[in-house]
This record gives structure tokens, sequence and C-alpha cells, in this order.
């Protein structure tokens, strides 16, 4: 099928990368001429696994990129709006975006053409796209509009992508409804998976995966109300780790009895520095004032927001209380993006605290295995970037992990409190355990878990781990 994606942003160039996999023709439009001309020379905009093969595999064939939407709409049977919708000053989405392409749209409609809605939107849009393009003069006939809800993660958005836990479709109309599922056919009916050339296929896949229709209006409800829910457990389980922390509990064990609960389940249950992202910060205010807008006071949302904020500011107090004075500090400091696996920087947790420390008088030193450069654009002086953990550790007065990067759970511990100038850690997202921490003669800080220190170790664990690192000629976690 002929296909339109308007925007190459996250979603939009890895919607448009993998519609060409799937085997559609697919003209990526973007009006940013500098993003278009770098997309042609082969440069990829953001850090994602697969993503450069799948863009070369298609560049050129059956993904060329645009600037000229109505010729797209011309050229194609299916229209996915993937533009951004960011927050306003009130907390709901600025659809300015999306308006302004279903303008635009209306003007090149040369038969039927399915106009699908991709970004994340607040309940309602796919019917004002519907009003704005009759308004613009388009017979009733000559289109119709379903949301399609994307639930990629940064990271794994390719491989999330093609291997879904669901495939939503929202219409009001089996035509359009047709034309949707035919797009994912290659999925829902397992013949992608066959393919020799076909993205690995990741732990958990459900093949082929449940398509779920709805109505428009659910569809974009489905998508507000998944994050929301998503931002909850993670203020929830924070909020229990704070409990932990002061009668001495171990969130970890917490986790485990809660998760083994079919009904909860152990996903997303991991306490940290909060949730960050382009999305939940801004999605949980966006379906807090859809909410609003219908009457409802949905309060417990401005709690998980809340919960969320306060977070960070209690590991920046854990800071404190492991330094005492912080002006002057020399802090080594892991990750920089908003979770590991990105290089992606908008609200993260990471940045806030790193600007925060700054601001108390720290030097900080940083290592992020891919978000440096990001963070270079728009930190002002005062952050030195180091090319490795261990560098980032080197003579500092407490090294601090705010990103899960895998890299940052696999350190060598030896090396690294050699590194420090006194051996703290103070452990943002839980990698190690600390136990074992204090075994390697670290005073360790975590998330809901007991602070450990290393004359508190029971002395035949230290001798098992003596044992373990001369027999591995390795001293890691
Ligand atoms: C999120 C959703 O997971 C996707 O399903 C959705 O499609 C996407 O938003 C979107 O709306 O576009 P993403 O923002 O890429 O995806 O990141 P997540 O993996 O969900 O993580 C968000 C934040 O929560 C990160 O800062 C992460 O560190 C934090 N987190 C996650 C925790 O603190 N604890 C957890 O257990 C899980």
């Amino acid at each position: 099928m002929h296909i339109a994606v308007v925007g190459s942003g996250y979603v939009g160039l890895v919607a448009g990368a993998c519609f060409a996999d799937l085997g559609h023709d697919v003209i990526l439009v973007d009006n940013d001429e500098r993003k278009l001309a770098a997309l042609k020379d082969g440069q990829v905009p953001i850090h994602e696994n697969f993503l450069p093969e799948l863009l070369n595999r298609h560049r050129g064939h059956r993904l060329e990129f645009s600037a000229d939407l109505q010729e797209a709409v011309r050229a194609s049977s299916a229209i996915f709006i993937a533009v951004g919708t960011p927050p306003t000053d009130r907390g709901d989405a600025d659809l300015s975006y999306v308006e302004s392409v279903a303008r635009e749209i209306t003007g090149a409609i040369n038969g039927y053409k399915v106009i699908v809605e991709k970004s994340t939107v607040p309940v309602y849009t796919s019917e004002w796209i519907r009003r704005i393009i009759l308004r613009n003069g388009a017979d009733p006939e000559s289109f119709d509009v379903a949301s399609n809800p994307e639930f990629l993660r940064e990271g794994t958005a390719v491989t999330d992508f093609l291997f879904p836990d669901r495939i939503l479709i929202g219409c009001n109309h089996p035509r359009c409804c047709a034309v949707v599922r035919e797009i994912y056919l290659p999925l829902t009916s397992g013949s992608y998976y066959q393919r020799t050339d076909a993205i690995p296929q990741p732990d958990r896949a459900t093949i082929p995966p449940p398509i779920i229709v709805t109505s428009t209006k659910s569809a974009e409800l489905i998508k507000h109300a998944s994050n929301a829910f998503l931002a909850m457990k993670i203020s929830f389980i924070n909020a229990v780790a704070t409990i932990c922390e002061s009668v001495g509990a171990d969130v970890t064990q917490v986790c485990h009895g809660i998760g083994t609960d079919t009904r909860i389940g152990p996903r997303f249950l991991n306490p940290g520095i909060g949730y960050g992202g382009s999305c939940f910060p801004k999605d949980v205010m966006a379906f807090r004032a859809v909410a609003r807008e219908c009457g409802y006071d949905f309060r417990l949302l401005d709690e998980v927001t809340r919960i969320n904020e306060d977070q960070r500011e209690r590991f920046l107090r854990k800071v404190r209380s492991a330094l005492w004075t912080l002006r002057g500090k020399h802090l080594g400091v892991l990750g920089l993006a908003f979770k590991g696996g990105t290089d992606d920087i908008r609200e993260s947790p990471a940045i806030l605290i790193v600007q925060a420390l700054l601001q108390e008088g720290c030097k900080i030193t940083a290592y992020d295995p891919a978000a440096m450069e990001r963070t270079q654009e728009i930190m002002a002086s005062g952050l030195k970037f180091a090319n490795s953990a261990y560098e980032a550790a080197h003579g500092a007065d407490a090294l601090l992990i705010l990103t899960e990067w895998e890299e940052f759970a696999n350190l060598d511990l030896h090396r690294l409190q050699q590194e420090l100038k006194y051996p703290i850690l103070i452990d943002g997202r839980n990698l190690y355990d600390p136990e074992v921490m204090a075994a390697h003669g670290f005073t360790y800080y975590s998330v809901g878990r007991s602070a450990s220190h290393p004359d508190g170790v029971p002395a035949a664990l230290k001798a098992e781990l003596k044992q373990a690192a001369l027999k591995n000629g390795a001293n890691k976690a």
C-alpha cells in the first residue's frame, strides 16, 4: 500500500521505516528541510537499535523523504499523522500541528483516503480532524479518520513496533478499518515473522499480535489511560519504597512479593528517581486535563505527578545526608538519559538532579553511553564529561547512578572502588545488591533499601567474595 507518514519524529520515523519493512511504499513527510537532508544523506537522528538497518534497507526504494505534504497525500491511500503534541502552559496537549496537517491534507484528497492519527492525543481529536477536513470543503465520502495509537518504547522502538503486545485500531467505519487492518496484515497473519530478514524476535513476543478494534474515542482513551496507569505503577512503587526505607524493609523483596500476584505482575515495579521522558510526564498532565474538561476531577493523577517529583527531591536529600555539605564536592555521575538504551534527555530525572547539584555548588563529571552530546547542547558550563564510568568516578567524593544502563549494572567493582576518593555509591536505580557492595568496600545507598556499609558485612560473605574474585580473576558483582 502507498502510505504517507507526516512527522519524522520518534514515532513517525520508526513507523515509516517499519511500514517499509512490511512491504509498503512509504513517503515520510517533514517540514524541517535540514532533518530531511540528513535522512536522505543516510544519517539517523535517534539512537535506536535496528533503525539504521531498516533505513539503509529501504531508503530510496520503499522509503522516500519529502517536504511536500500534498504531493505525498495524493500518492497515498493512508496518511498517518505523527506530528508533535507538546504540552501547553495549562498542561493540555497543543494540537495546532495536528490541525494544520489536517487542513493541508484537505486540498490534496483525490480519491478515498484514510487519515490515521498516530500521535498520542486527547479523546475527540479524530472527530476534530474529521470536522476540520469537512470544514475545508472535502466530500464526506472521500475520507475517514482512524486512531491507531503507538505503544513503542524508546530504546526498543523498532522491536516494539514489529512485535507489539497488541495493535489497536479505533475506527467508526468498516471500510476504514479494513484499510488499517491491511497495513498490519504481515504482522497479524504472522507472515513477517517467517521472513529470513525479519528483525530478530525479542523475549516475551506475542506472535501473531492480537488486533483490537474499538471506536476512535475508545482508542484515544486507551493510549492515555495506558500511559497514566504505567506512570501510576511507578509512583506507587516509589511511595512503597519510601515506606520501606523508613521501616527498614527491602523494596526488592516487597516488589517480588507483590509482583508474583498475576493480577499485578512484576514489570514496571522498579523504584528509582522517578519517571521521565517525552511521554509519561506530558501524558499524565494531558489526561488530567482531558478529565477536567469532561467534568471529572482526576486527583489521583496529581498525586502520581507529585510522588514522581518528590522522588528526585528525596534522592537529593540522600546525597546531602551521605556527604553533609555539597559546595565544592566532586561527584561522578553515571547516566544522563531519561532511561537506559536511549540518548533522549527530554524530562530526564538524571538531568534535573545534575542541574540541582550544580546549583548547590557541586563539581560533576558525568558519563553516559549515548546522551552526552545532547546534554552538552543544553547544559551551561560546569559539567565535565568522561569517556567511561571509571573516568567519571576518578577522584570523586561519591559516585551517583542516575540511569539504568545495563553497562552500569556490570561494572568492575574493585576498579571502581580504587578510582573513587571515597568509596561512596548512591544508586538511584537499584542496580546492585547492598551486601555485595558493602563487601567490596562501598558505603552504598539505594532506593527503598537500607544503606549498607563495609563494616556491616558478615565475615563469611567477605571471604566468599574474595574467593570468587580470586577464582575469576575479576571482581565484578
Ligand atoms: C512510554 C510507554 O512505556 C510506551 O508504551 C509508550 O508508547 C510511550 O511512553 C509513548 O507514549 O510514546 P518510554 O517513554 O519510551 O515509553 O519509556 P518507558 O520505558 O515507559 O520509561 C519511562 C520512564 O519510566 C523512564 O524514565 C524509566 O526510567 C521509568 N521507569 C520505568 C521506572 O522508573 N521504573 C520502571 O519500573 C519502569
